[in-house]
């Protein structure tokens, strides 16, 4: 078994939650796409995403936060196990409170669902001027097109919050918006011309 798979494997078996195999070539196609060279993630967990994109090519920054003090345990090893040190940057804490600096070709948002308002403003400004802005789970496995397939109180108000950000993208005037029906749900927000 490669390092890749026994990150994955890890993951299977802790039931951490990783992007899914469709959700992450996505990622991986619209950031070749758009020339990215520089990836900040909210959102580490055990760091499968942010070691996938730095192995896209050695000149690739990475940077990536996380407040989980055992996911980043993890994360650290695995990022020492392929050595990408010196091209992985994990910023431990919670993304609403550290400071980050730099400019970045793409921003993936995938860490608290309820706070995905909260994580664009606060760092969509960090984005370059042709960057991208991709956010996980906009579908929610379903349930923000079915929240009656649900009882439990905490899931519906998670879905009427992942609802919320769809309105909120849909609404803002600087970005465009487009939303795919991959993985769990992608959004994808680009800056508008002259914006
Ligand atoms: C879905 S997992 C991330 C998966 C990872 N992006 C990947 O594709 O491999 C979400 C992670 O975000 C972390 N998280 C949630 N809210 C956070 C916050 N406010 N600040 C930092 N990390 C957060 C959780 O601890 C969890 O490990």
């Amino acid at each position: 078994m490669n390092k890749l798979e026994t990150i994955k494997n890890y993951a299977l078996e802790n039931a951490v939650p990783i992007i899914q195999d469709e959700g992450f070539q996505f990622l991986k196609e619209k950031f070749l796409e758009y020339h990215c060279h520089s990836f900040l993630e909210i959102g580490t967990a055990i760091a499968h995403t942010a070691i996938q994109i730095a192995l896209l090519d050695e000149s690739i920054r990475v940077v990536t936060i996380e407040r989980d003090p055992k996911m980043i345990e993890q994360a650290k090893k695995n990022i020492r196990d392929l050595g990408l040190e010196n091209q992985i940057t994990l910023i431990e804490g919670d993304a609403l409170e550290v400071e980050v600096q730099g400019v970045f070709d793409c921003i993936f948002i995938d860490a608290a669902k309820a706070q995905y308002t909260r994580f664009f403003n606060k760092f969509s400004p960090l984005l370059a001027q042709d960057g991208i802005i991709l956010t996980d789970n906009m579908n929610f496995h379903g349930l923000v097109e079915h929240p009656e397939r649900t009882n439990n109180r905490n899931t519906k108000s998670l879905v009427r919050k992942i609802r919320a950000y769809h309105d909120f993208l849909t609404e803002l005037e600087d970005f465009q918006v487009e939303f795919y029906n991959v993985g769990d749900g992608i959004a994808l927000a680009r800056r508008k011309k002259n914006a």
